[in-house]
């Protein structure tokens, strides 16, 4: 089996969502806020509008994070891009804009932020999504460090692989499951990516004996950060840049 490897290191910390907690979740502002602290690399999610263009949300509906309302993929672009998705989260961001991938592809591109697209394929639009997100990563990312993809969705992650081989894969689970090696290496996937609270020992140290890295989420704790890499895990996806002491 080949597992398309990194082309660049693992940080020890990813940025939530863009910005963490110093930004509306998911914007070009959080980006900015990241590279301007030092932030190497940056976790994102993303998912098809009505259209089937790939753009910057965690939710499938839009109230939680932008002044719109209804399902993202029942939404059209031209409705997407007029959204506000900064006022939510505070005044300052007032007419901080819904990103679409290629938007924050340009900006990650610019600020030299590695990045790892978490694939957020709305119910029922799995293979869709890991199709078109992996295409239009390999389109935006051409010629630098790829991004490495992730997704809890096996079926977006096996679209992706088919779609594009060359790209490096990240299996996500809440609890990876008894046989999540296996599910690891059914896609080929280069990395484990799992929440922190549900990490035990024994997932750690089958996942060293094979060479995988272990990255958790979300981590927004100094203590709970470095218990974490003192148990071996390689990098944590925080909302608090300062959550580690080297980056
Ligand atoms: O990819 C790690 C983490 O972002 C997964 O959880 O819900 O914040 O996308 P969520
Ligand atoms: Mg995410």
């Amino acid at each position: 089996m080949i597992r398309p490897r990194l082309g660049w290191s693992l940080p020890r910390v990813f940025a939530h969502r863009c910005g963490g907690a110093l930004a509306p979740e998911n914007t070009l502002a959080g980006l900015r806020i990241a590279a301007r602290l030092g932030v190497r690399a940056v976790e994102f999610d993303v998912m098809l509008s009505a259209d089937g263009s790939p753009w910057l949300i965690h939710d499938e509906t839009l109230e939680r994070t932008s002044n719109g309302v209804g399902a993202v993929c029942e939404t059209r672009d031209a409705c997407l891009r007029a959204l506000d998705a900064g006022a939510y989260r505070h005044a300052a961001f007032t007419g901080e804009p819904l990103p679409s991938l290629e938007a924050a592809a340009r900006l990650c591109r610019q600020l030299r932020l590695m990045v790892n697209v978490e694939i957020k394929p709305a119910a029922g639009f799995e293979a869709t999504t890991g199709a078109v997100v992996a295409r239009c990563v390999r389109e935006l990312w051409a010629g630098v460090e790829l991004p490495l993809l992730s997704s809890f969705s096996e079926v977006a992650l096996a679209a992706a692989r088919e779609a594009a081989p060359e790209l490096p894969l990240g299996s996500l689970f809440e609890r990876p499951p008894a046989d999540w090696l296996a599910r690891v290496n059914r896609v080929a996937a280069l990395s484990l990516h799992c929440a922190a609270a549900s990490l035990d020992d024994e997932v750690l140290r089958s996942a060293r004996a094979n060479g995988i890295p272990v990255l958790c989420y979300t981590v927004n704790e100094p203590q709970a950060a470095a218990a974490l890499f003192a148990r071996g895990v390689m990098a944590v996806f925080s909302d608090r840049f300062d959550c580690v002491g080297e980056n």
